[in-house]
């Protein structure tokens, strides 16, 4: 039932998964943005302490992977210059609460945390005997996840201890005047937007990963145009990924060679009507939220997409699409009227 001859289409498929690295460890066509962000980071290795960053930028643009690559060169440089600077990195989407998100930080610095039994104010405790002798970069991404917690006001504790430098990654720019009251005045982040990938830079960092996902030659390079077009059009680089990662299969099940214009084709089809029906998830889900914090109602059309439970969802993302000046998969200021003469909602 199942092949394992060796593919004549991939060499290693993994490099087009979601989560995959930079095959050179290195993100491709971010170095501007990374030199500037390491331009803030630099004052650390003079006091100890540098400006906090605030890193917003649409989904895909490489924020996780920039702010991880950046760290890693941060304790890199400390390391040789015999620095005592650790750095850690926690997704707050994943920890969720503040225990948790705290929790990860003082074990991704080293210390000895059990995962369950210490109450915050051990964690805390224990994170302050390390800054004694240590500086700290801390990297929260997601940090969205934490600023609805009002209870446990995190980011304003960890902003207030000495030698502790914060980088906290967002979607949105709203994010970054969300935080309690106190913690605002003193955070004060540089705010360092990461702009979605030109058609260019999508091309480039996809042959990238044709190179080491697929054999040599499978990928004509007029399919590749293809796809870094419809990537950068929608904004996530993944798509693009996903899209040769289908693409790839439908190769193979075939018994080809090559992937042609029709693999390529139908994965688009396929794999944009799933991440329209991921966005409209989110979409749902945030209206959700809202309501029930009782924050700023969404734009009228927000609702009416989202509450469009039989509509066809390709007709609405594609409505969305071509509403927006920049490449970009965020619900833009849609007019209802002309969204009603779609008739998306009976289709
Ligand atoms: N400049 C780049 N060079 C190489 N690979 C990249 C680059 N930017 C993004 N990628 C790859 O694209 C995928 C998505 O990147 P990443 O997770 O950093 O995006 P993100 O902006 O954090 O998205 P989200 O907002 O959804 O968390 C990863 O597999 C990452 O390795
Ligand atoms: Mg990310």
């Amino acid at each position: 039932m199942f092949e394992d001859k060796p593919s004549r289409i991939f060499r290693d498929a993994r490099w087009l998964q979601p989560l995959s690295l930079p095959p050179s460890g290195k993100p491709l066509c971010r170095d501007n943005d990374l030199r500037y962000m390491a331009s803030f980071l630099s004052e650390l290795f003079r006091t100890g302490q540098a400006r906090n960053l605030f890193i917003f930028g649409k989904p895909g643009t490489g924020k996780t992977v920039c702010v991880q690559y950046l760290i890693g060169e941060v304790e890199k440089h400390a390391r040789e210059k015999g620095l005592p600077i650790l750095t850690v990195y926690v997704n707050a989407g994943r920890t969720r609460t503040p225990y948790y998100t705290m929790l990860e930080i003082v074990k991704g610095l080293g210390l000895n945390a059990p995962n369950v039994g210490w109450q915050m104010f051990r964690l805390k405790q224990a994170f302050e005997r390390l800054l004694m002798d240590k500086s700290v970069v801390i990297a929260i991404d997601e940090v969205d996840a934490l600023l609805a917690k009002e209870r446990e006001p995190l980011i304003y504790y960890l902003n207030r201890q000495p030698k502790t430098t914060l980088i906290l990654i967002s979607n949105k720019i709203e994010d970054a005047t969300q935080f309690p009251e106190r913690a605002l005045s003193t955070l004060q982040p540089k705010i360092i937007s990461l702009n979605p990938y030109t058609k260019e830079e999508t091309k480039e960092i996809m042959r990238d990963r044709v190179r080491h996902a697929f054999q040599p030659n499978v990928l004509p390079e007029n399919l590749l145009d293809k796809v870094a077009k419809v990537t950068s059009e929608f904004g996530d680089i993944r798509l693009g990924f996903s899209i040769l990662l289908s693409a790839g299969y439908s190769a193979e099940r075939a018994g080809r060679t090559e992937i042609t214009d029709e693999d390529i084709k139908s994965a688009t089809k396929s794999e944009e009507t799933t991440e329209i029906l991921r966005t409209i998830g989110e979409m749902r889900k945030r209206l959700e939220k809202r309501r029930k914090t009782g924050r700023e109602m969404p734009p009228k059309e927000w609702g009416l997409a989202v509450a469009q439970e039989n509509a066809d969802k390709t007709k609405i993302l594609r409505y969305f699409l071509r509403l927006q000046p920049s490449r970009s998969r965020n619900v833009p200021n849609a007019n209802p009227r002309k969204f009603a003469k779609m008739e998306c909602a009976t289709s």
